[in-house]
């Protein structure tokens, strides 16, 4: 999982690609290099991030360069494992993203015919291999390289004496962004958003050659082809911190608008809307990984309340060895990158099924949106922090409109029950306002989870996968093991690791679970553990059974995973922050990942 950028124009390179690799630190930032043309291809590669690299480069003279920010795969974060790889005459410079699966044979090969090596990777393998086909034209040596390799990749690659950058895609994202008397490419569009606009999406199987006047497109075949240019309404501020101190800080408090973006594009016109087939399934699959898949487990309850329809929910990675269904249910796959190698697998493996495959996800042409039959786009806007945040409550609204829409498709809902659930989530954004509008009552609770090494997060029916998620957003950020359960389960074995530094945070709202919770959080208050109830607003009962206590606005509990979400969200980042942890940027974490 790494981040790849190039530019070649009439601008000095470095600074623009350096600028444009912080911006897809999100995808992995363990290592860092860049290659510039230059009277030499010059390379300055290091271990750790870009910011260090920056301190190491000096100006270079070059207007055509690469540059890459690394998640290791294969081999350690070092200076010799970092991209850009040179051939060994210096003259073709190579960044990838992906997996060469073929590589250790390739690289046998390559060392027979004298090729030697300096790093442990897969992808220096390519950087040979184009050396060893190349015959005076870089785009041609590349594609016939890539006919010896099995495996996935984005690939960009410069040579001596020549503006032009040549890539090529599969299975992982590249566009192309479209300048004045220059142009780039990048892993993502939000690391060139400060130059333009306007992209050309890379599909799979294409390569494509760049120079500052140039843009010439190539199918899989090798014919070359047009496509049209998107624009891009995300801006560059969107991609900026706006004097927030993290990301993830910034992302919680754009939920409320997030929210709202979301709801616009599908709420007014949903009964006329053809998001979903005219066929109402007897079942649905939802697929799924990481915060998406807990997105997907409120999912499920919506879905099941609403329409009536059975359903079930799959981790991405476990979805092909599940048994194929007979009845071709609609499976719907949440994937807020729309890269993540599993879901996309899935997705895959679903249409071979026969089943009808709809995608939620928030990155506009994403391999997700071309390759899932029907889409539904999360208006949430670039995600930076590698923890899901303004994603997660986008996907819970789009799930919302899912459920309200196949419960209308046969006829589970009546006029009076689809005005009354619309109202109810218009009056989302401002829930979640009044949820951000209490951040500072979370001190408390905040002191109580800082010294915890270990904690338990439980919760029933439809906030059970809430606290899955709010479980996972406290260990991602703040390294604390934290463990979700649903709370008829901690009885079964939890129980017995609780003790009084093992805090249990439990979502005690008034809905039919209360009564339930309740007793579940008695048990463990007898047993001398801090609990801290999480309890809808006005409800000062619980108070009796722990002094910790952060309350919620009351809302429908169908909806209550959404202001439930964004306070469990601010607790694990204020938790984080007190321990003074990397917020934005978890050790081991990436934002995407694109390997299986
Ligand atoms: C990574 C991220 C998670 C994310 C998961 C699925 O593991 O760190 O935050 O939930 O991928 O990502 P997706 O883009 O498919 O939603």
């Amino acid at each position: 999982m790494c981040g790849i950028v190039g530019y070649s124009g009439d601008k000095m390179a470095t600074d623009i690609i350096l600028d444009s690799l912080i911006r897809l630190e999100y995808r992995g930032y363990d290592s860092v290099g860049v290659a510039i043309v230059n009277h030499d291809i010059v390379v300055y590669k290091e271990k750790g991030q870009v910011s260090q690299l920056r301190d190491l480069v000096p100006s270079i003279d070059g207007y055509t360069g690469i540059g890459h920010t690394r998640w290791a795969t294969c081999g350690v974060p070092s200076s010799e494992n970092a991209h850009p790889f040179k051939s060994m005459d210096g003259r073709i410079a190579l960044v990838h993203n992906g997996i060469i699966e073929n590589y250790l044979d390739l690289r046998k090969e390559l060392s027979a015919q004298g090729y030697e090596f300096s790093s442990q990777t897969d992808t220096e393998v390519l950087v040979h291999l184009v050396h060893r086909y190349m015959d005076g034209d870089l785009h041609m040596a590349l594609r016939r390289a890539l006919q010896d390799v099995r495996g996935t990749y984005a690939i960009a690659a410069v040579e001596f004496g020549s503006d032009r950058i040549v890539v090529a895609r599969k299975e992982n994202p590249l566009v192309i962004g479209v300048g004045m008397g220059e142009n780039f490419i990048a892993s993502d569009v939000t690391a060139i958003l400060e130059h333009t606009s306007d992209v050309i999406y890379v599909m799979d199987g294409e390569t494509a050659v760049i120079s500052p006047e140039e843009i010439h497109l190539f199918s899989p075949e090798g014919q070359e082809i047009k496509r049209e240019v998107n624009r891009i309404t995300w801006t560059s501020e969107d991609a900026k911190k706006e004097g927030f101190e993290h990301f993830m800080l910034k992302e919680i408090f754009e939920q409320p608008k997030t929210v709202r973006d979301t709801l616009v594009c599908y709420l007014d016109g949903l009964e006329a809307s053809d998001i979903l087939p005219p066929v109402s399934p007897s079942s649905v699959t939802i697929v799924a990984c990481g915060t998406s898949y807990h997105a997907g487990m409120v999912g499920k309850y919506a879905i099941e309340e609403l329409a009536n329809i059975p359903v079930t929910v799959e981790l991405g990675s476990e979805f092909r060895y599940s048994s194929g269904t007979d009845n071709k249910p609609l499976v719907i796959l949440i994937t807020q990158s729309g890269e993540t190698a599993d879901t996309l697998a899935a997705c895959r493996e679903a249409r071979r099924r026969g089943c009808h495959t709809l995608a939620v996800t928030n990155v506009l042409g994403s391999t997700i949106t071309r390759e899932a039959d029907s889409v539904i786009m999360t208006k949430a806007g670039p995600e930076i922090s590698v923890a899901a945040t303004k994603t997660y409550t986008a996907q819970l609204v789009s799930l919302y409109l899912i459920a309200l829409k196949l419960a209308l498709n046969r006829g589970a809902i009546d006029e009076m029950g689809l005005r009354e659930l619309k109202a109810q989530l218009r009056s989302l954004p401002t829930l979640i306002e009044r949820v951000l509008d209490r951040a500072d009552s979370l001190q408390d609770a905040v002191e109580v989870m800082s010294r915890a090494q270990h904690a338990f997060f439980i919760g029933r029916n439809i906030n059970f996968p809430s606290m899955l998620e709010g479980a996972l957003k406290l260990k991602e950020i703040s390294y604390i093991h934290a463990e979700g359960y649903a709370a008829g389960e901690l009885k079964h074995g939890p129980l017995a690791l609780l003790d009084p530094d093992t805090p249990l945070v439990a979502a005690c709202l008034r809905d039919h679970t209360y009564e339930k919770m309740i007793s579940n959080v008695t048990e463990v208050a007898a047993r001398g553990s801090p609990v801290l109830i999480v309890a809808s607003d006005g409800d000062e009962q619980v108070h009796l059974l722990t002094d910790h206590v952060i309350f919620v606005p009351r809302c429908p509990p169908l909806l209550s995973p959404v202001p439930l979400a964004v306070l469990l969200q601010l607790l694990a980042y204020h938790v984080a922050k007190a321990k003074g942890m990397p917020i934005d940027k978890p050790r081991n974490l990436a934002k995407s990942v694109t390997v299986e």
